[in-house]
């Protein structure tokens, strides 16, 4: 052979050489090491779902369409998990996987987002960034470590304005491994409201979006016009349990879009829980107690009477419906002719009242690595009419909040509008440091905080779960308006999004 052909071989042998070791490092991945494009790596690839030394609690939730009884003579076609609103309840012990098979019988495509729980980006049920929705016909498993015990819910992330209005959500509790607190009873309480003669989606663009009201609710209250607990309304509602010398621990979540304010009487409360963390023991009694949409509330009440009484639920009162909880000692007992009682005399407490055992930061960290301003508020767009939108734009041209793993993010976020923003962050827990301007003595974490009409809230974060995780209004007919944006690792990126 002649020199110039092996010199030829020798190149085409080198070439080819780079070529595959290039191939290999930037796309193959084959042996473990990270697909990288544009230096990030896929989401797909921070799950690690080998759970085979855990013990794993399984369920099977099918999507499907149900006529569903509110009250007497108040159907309403509802959309849901396993044929009731709520959804079948789902129950796991911290530091057990949580198995769901997801089934989808609807002719929409759904996901199932778990509220709260703090979870690898895959497993987040947010369709176009966590995951492709799971279509008609399809099935999906979830499969995750239950990691912090307390009260969370799911729902549906796909459309969610119209989803979980449809009632497409349930609880998830999360019992603490080593149990202390023994209640004598428990209770699950789903707050929501339905519109059962009114179309909320042709309402969301109504001139009277921009009225703005006295409370910040006031396109929730024209749109719909039926308040629920659990799933039923008025005389229908489940009374609670509870004999008189008996606590018991009730569980409430808000999946609705109003702030709900129920009354107790003096003496009867302790709050134990916002948003399935821990509240201090002290100043923690109050005769009424607000929870905001999306927030959930482990509440102590103790009963002290023999004869049954109401949990009033003061916002429904207001707008002159009942939607007021009986307590009753015996499954027999009538609370037929017993009204339901509006004073509102006593303290309230609210989501952003009490601080917490376990914090995130002890002091106020005096340097950050991201700083974000959120401005809230309603705009105009030319196709859409009426919008919400973050910094004067909406979803998806809201700007991200950039970061990287280990950074200190801190988000002042401020509503310049006329309306209540619950703002809810996926799958991290923040700090609450200040509320308009004001330095809180004891600090609040959780994963929403409702942002009244003229609030400044600051609040700071541990950018500690990779991926790519929204930021939105819980209030979902805000957020499918715009109010939505991204926690956006730089270092990943996601294969879902269109
Ligand atoms: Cu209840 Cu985006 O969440
Ligand atoms: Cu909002």
């Amino acid at each position: 052979m002649n020199k110039k052909i092996i010199g030829s071989i020798l190149i085409i042998l080198l070439l080819f050489l780079g070529y595959s070791s290039y191939h290999w490092i930037f796309n193959e991945g084959s042996d473990g090491t990270p697909q990288l494009v544009n230096g990030e790596i896929n989401i797909e690839e921070l799950y690690k779902n080998d759970f085979s030394d855990q013990n794993i609690t399984e369920y099977n939730l099918t999507a499907e369409e149900v006529e569903w009884s509110l009250e007497n003579g108040k159907k309403v076609n509802a959309w849901t998990y396993n044929g009731s609103v709520p959804g079948e309840p789902l129950r796991v012990t911290e530091g057990d996987i949580l198995k769901v098979n997801l089934k989808n019988n609807l002719d929409v495509p759904v996901t199932i987002h778990w509220h709260g729980a703090i979870l690898p980006n895959v497993m987040d049920g947010v369709p176009d960034l966590t995951q492709e929705a799971v279509q008609p016909g399809d099935t999906f498993t979830y499969q995750f470590e239950a990691k912090h015990p307390g009260t969370y819910w799911y729902h549906s992330h796909q459309h969610s304005a119209l989803q979980v209005d449809k009632g497409l959500y349930g609880s998830l509790v999360v019992e603490e491994r080593d149990q202390q607190n023994n209640y004598d009873r428990e209770q699950i309480l789903i707050l929501d409201e339905w519109a059962t003669d009114r179309n909320p989606e042709s309402l969301t663009t109504m001139p009277g979006m921009m009225m703005g009201g006295m409370n910040g609710e006031a396109d929730t209250k024209q749109m719909y016009d039926t308040y629920t607990v659990n799933g039923k309304s008025g005389t229908s509602i489940e009374p609670i349990m509870v004999k008189k010398g008996e606590k018991t621990l009730l569980r409430i979540i808000n999946a609705g879009y109003q702030v709900q304010r129920l009354s107790f009487p003096k003496g009867t409360t302790k709050v134990v829980a916002y948003d399935a963390i821990k509240t201090l023991d002290k100043n923690n009694q109050a005769s009424v107690i607000e929870v905001a949409p999306g927030e959930r509330v482990d509440l102590e009440v103790s009963n002290h009477q023999s004869k049954p009484w109401f949990v009033s639920n003061l916002t429904s009162l207001e707008d002159g419906v009942n939607a007021s909880i009986p307590v009753i000692t015996n499954k027999n007992d009538n609370y037929e002719n017993i009204e339901p009682n509006q004073a509102k005399e006593g303290s309230s407490i609210d989501g952003a009242t009490l601080g917490n055992k376990n914090l995130i930061f002890e002091d106020t960290p005096n340097q950050v690595d991201v700083s974000y301003e959120m401005d809230l508020n309603m705009g105009m767009d030319m196709g859409d009419g009426m919008v919400f939108q973050i910094n004067e734009q909406q979803f998806p041209n809201t700007p991200p909040i950039e970061v990287e793993e280990g950074d200190i993010v801190k988000v002042e976020i401020n509503n310049n509008g006329r309306f209540n923003h619950p703002m809810h962050l996926h799958s991290h827990r923040f700090q609450v440091e200040s509320k308009n301007d004001q330095k809180l003595n004891e600090p609040i974490v959780k994963d929403l905080i409702n942002v009244k009409p003229g609030e400044t809230f600051e609040i700071f974060f541990k950018a500690d779960n990779k991926g790519e995780w929204l930021f939105h209004c819980h209030d979902n007919n805000h957020a499918d308006l715009g109010m939505m944006t991204i926690v956006d690792y730089e270092s990943v990126y996601s294969p879902f999004v269109e």
